[in-house]
């Protein structure tokens, strides 16, 4: 009788314990050192990818403010390649809080207003996600990255199975340009064998979608925004292309006439101007800071550097890495973009506009959207890349481009084709949108999410 008591007691302590593995109550936040008090609860930790569990993507999920099972859930992701939504997305742009100092404060504009937030440090190297064999790092690609996103997604349903029925939409900003389209496909295809996903809608911030005609407006952008001179728009658009400078800096023979060009457009569009945003100051302390994929040549550029500190100092503290549930493996520090992780640099190359098309093919609404003080992905190439890609679908103009509102202001323009394609810009925005306009970002985004057309009036 003892026995069997002890057998029944060990199986259910061992089924308890197997709940606890594969469910979220492990992850459950208390409560991250210097928050507010907030009535919606968060979690963070891993996702292991492969049985030997040697590779782990880190997460963190804000529920939404209200009646959380009702709402959306909205994966974001940011670019790079290789930086962390974490740090930029939920802690510099539309996260619920922002750190100061050794707090952190209120995001009154935090997009968990309107749907569940899901912020994934992706692909494996960046921010907390790691591998355990540093081999993992080489040679990651599009591909690799659209898989374990994809592996992610539905390992992460199996944590929060009470999520596994609500509508699922992605957004993101720069390289997941490429991130979302690929990813959004491989769910379509897993959907086609076992309907797990309620994919409805994805959302581009200034993304790179066609690397030529992405790449190739930011002469004009520079040039009509006054960063560069008459001589030196032609130098740029006629000697010298930004499509084939990086094209020839990523294979390892820029030509002396590409390297002159540029080192011409870096002297007068200077380095203490953000690129990210024409019109925004640049935080001296931290003009020095990483490099990003997207400006190959700028290795002292960076986004909003001054928020990016506070983001690294927060996020490198014990305390803080212990709330979240995160390790830090390989590495001594937390980093805004990875310093370990090698991307396929070339995949830069791979056209998504065309997954942006078969995405709208089956159904799903896609809205590509830019910041439009960016000068690193302007909104010139994007519109004429959703544009065009209107055009091959034979979507008309639904809603002709003309100005939305935000309060009683002109939060940007919009164009809609058909029923599922739409473009918007955010008036005054940088590259990361809901960071320097988390209002009209915000509006963008619950109309995005509604399926609703932008404020025509205030
Ligand atoms: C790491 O992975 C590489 C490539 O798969 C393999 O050759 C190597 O033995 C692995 N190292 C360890 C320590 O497991
Ligand atoms: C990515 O996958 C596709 C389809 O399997 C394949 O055709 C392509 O060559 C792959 N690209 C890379 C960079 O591995
Ligand atoms: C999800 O929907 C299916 C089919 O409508 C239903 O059988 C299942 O119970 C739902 N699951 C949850 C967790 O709500
Ligand atoms: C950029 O330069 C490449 C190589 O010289 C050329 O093929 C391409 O047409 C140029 N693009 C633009 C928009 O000027």
């Amino acid at each position: 009788m003892a026995f069997r008591n002890m057998l029944v007691l060990s199986l259910v302590f061992f089924l308890y314990i197997m709940k606890v593995k594969s469910s979220s109550v492990g992850d459950k936040i208390s409560e991250l050192p210097g928050q507010p008090v907030v009535n919606f609860q968060q979690y963070s930790g891993y996702v292991t990818l492969d049985e030997n569990k040697e590779r782990t993507l880190f997460y963190y999920f804000v529920e939404a403010q209200v009646d959380p099972l009702s709402k959306p859930i909205l994966l974001w992701l940011n670019g790079g390649p290789g930086c962390s939504s974490l740090g930029v997305g939920a802690f510099s742009e539309n996260g619920p809080f922002r750190p100061s100092g050794n707090v952190l404060v209120r995001n009154e504009y935090s997009w968990n207003r309107e749907a569940n937030m899901l912020y994934l440090e992706s692909p494996i190297g960046v921010g907390f996600s790691y591998a355990t064999n540093s081999s993992s790092y080489e040679g990651v690609n599009d591909n690799i990255t659209a898989r374990d996103n994809l592996v992610f997604l539905q390992k992460w349903f199996v944590k929060f199975p009470q999520y596994k029925n609500r509508s699922l939409f992605i957004a993101g900003e720069s390289y997941a340009g490429h991130y979302i389209p690929q990813l959004a496909e491989m769910i379509l295809q897993s959907n086609s064998k076992e309907q797990l996903f309620h994919l409805k809608g994805i959302a581009l911030g200034n993304p790179v979608l066609e690397f030529a005609t992405d790449f190739n407006s930011r002469a004009e952008y520079f040039w009509s925004h006054g960063l560069i001179s008459d001589g030196t728009y032609k130098l740029f658009t006629s000697t010298c292309n930004y499509s084939r400078y990086v094209s020839e800096y990523y294979r390892g023979s820029l030509s002396p006439i590409c390297s002159k060009v540029m080192s011409i457009v870096n002297q007068e569009t200077s380095r203490f101007v953000d690129k990210y945003d024409v019109t925004l100051d640049v935080c001296i302390s931290s003009v020095f800071s990483q490099s990003k994929v997207l400006n190959p040549q700028q290795v002292t550029e960076t986004i909003d550097v001054c928020v990016e500190d506070e983001t690294v100092n927060y996020l490198n503290r014990r305390d803080v890495q212990k709330a979240l549930h995160a390790r830090l493996v390989g590495l001594n520090r937390w980093l805004v973009c990875s310093n370990i992780l090698d991307y396929e640099h070339l995949d830069l190359e791979i056209p998504t506009i065309s997954a942006v098309g078969n995405i709208v093919k089956a159904g799903i609404p896609v809205l590509v959207y830019s910041g439009d003080q960016d000068s690193v992905v302007p909104l010139t190439g994007s519109r004429t890349l959703v544009h065009k890609l209107a055009q091959q679908l034979a979507l008309s103009t639904s809603s002709p481009y003309r100005v939305w509102f935000a309060g009683m202001q002109v939060g940007g323009w919009t164009q809609v084709y058909g029923d599922l394609l739409s473009f918007a810009t955010i008036r005054g925005a940088s590259h990361e949108a809901p960071f320097s306009q988390p209002e009209r970002s915000l509006v963008l985004f619950k109309s995005f999410l509604e399926g609703k057309p932008l404020p025509e009036t205030f």
